[in-house]
């Protein structure tokens, strides 16, 4: 197969109705912090047993297309031998890959925070490749502070996405591109909306510098919300409206759908916020989808406790969030169904 053969199979594989994305692309230190609540030493084997209960899961790619897993998940095996990619791909599950190794201050821009892992990318990814991998993940965090992000941080950090996504493109790997704006912070939604506007232009901008194929990419954002910190929080319709007007805004018709990240939401804020989005929007030039880790996962991590005899229990808690998510998908979503 050519490369655009191979990027357009993915994009149709991954980019379905009534589907989103699973994020289990966790970091060391990051899947420690959510091992630590539950008491679960963050050891390869107990990484192992979980990654595997997720993508075990009976009927989950019934709501997920993709899956984003972390560099050692891609070598280790469920239970009966079978490598995680491959136990993936038999649910109808496309396995993807997180490749970049994570964020560093952004010299000369205080307060703003730069991703590492260009170098020698392009050979890194072809291992994936062969292990099964066929797209990436690639992620850019923007706080929202009084003076940041700084022009200086939103124009390196473009850069350094669509150069990810152009090396991704030249293998044959779908990329995810990432730019997180986070929401921490007491700021308003508006100052929110303003941020998210300024960095999706310069991404779009770049990326068409790199001669990135749109069509072959999937944008991964945050919703337009209140900072967590801001006196009042925003309905599900006011968050929908201003998303989906900014991205209406910054994000070309060329882009074939846009998965969002949870960022912190709770489980059932994230489910509620893009059935808004999907309630109102009609006819939306991209599919409004989800890309979430904490939102799906983290009842079923609460259910588990690492325990063997709370597997079943947590498949079906995360089975439930893919399942209302991907009703969040066709704006069928309601609070009564959380109840089920
Ligand atoms: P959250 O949905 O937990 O934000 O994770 C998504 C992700 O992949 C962040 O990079």
């Amino acid at each position: 197969m050519s490369i655009q053969t191979d990027l357009q199979a993915t994009i149709e594989d991954m980019v379905k109705k009534g589907k989103g994305i699973l994020a289990a692309d966790e970091s060391d230190p990051t899947i420690a912090k959510r091992f630590k609540p539950i008491n679960v030493e963050s050891t390869e084997e107990n990484r192992r047993i979980w990654r595997s209960l997720l993508l075990t899961t009976p009927g989950l790619g019934d709501f997920i297309s993709g899956v984003i897993l972390f560099e050692e998940t891609l070598t280790q095996k469920t239970d009966d031998g079978t490598p995680l990619p491959q136990m993936a791909e038999k649910q109808g599950i496309v396995p993807g890959i997180k490749v970049d190794k994570g964020k560093i201050p952004l010299v000369n821009a205080p307060g703003d925070m730069i991703t590492q892992g260009l170098d020698g990318l392009a050979d890194r990814l072809k291992v994936y490749k062969e292990q099964g991998a066929r797209f990436a993940k690639w992620r850019e965090v923007y706080p929202i502070d009084t003076h940041n992000p700084k022009p200086l941080g939103v124009t390196a950090n473009a850069e350094v996405l669509a150069r990810y996504a152009a090396i991704c493109q030249s293998v044959g790997i779908v990329p995810i591109v990432e730019p997180e704006v986070l929401i921490d912070g007491d700021h308003t939604i508006d100052r929110c909306f303003e941020v998210i506007e300024v960095v999706q232009h310069a991404v779009y901008q770049a990326l068409h510098r790199y001669g990135v194929i749109l069509e072959h990419t999937i944008l991964k954002p945050s919703m337009v919300t209140p900072g967590k910190e801001h006196a009042t929080s925003a309905s599900p319709e006011e968050v929908a409206e201003n998303t989906v007007k900014v991205l209406r805004r910054s994000v070309p018709a060329a882009v074939p759908s846009i998965n969002f990240l949870s960022g912190g939401q709770t489980d059932e804020e994230a489910t509620a916020n893009l059935n808004a989005m999907n309630a109102m929007s009609t006819n939306q030039p991209w599919e409004l989808s989800f890309s979430y880790g904490r939102a799906l996962q983290q009842p079923a991590l609460h259910t588990w406790q690492g325990k063997a005899e709370n597997h079943k229990a947590a498949q079906d808690a995360l089975h439930k969030r893919a399942r209302l998510n991907g009703a969040a998908r066709y704006g069928k979503y309601a609070m009564e169904m959380e109840k089920d």
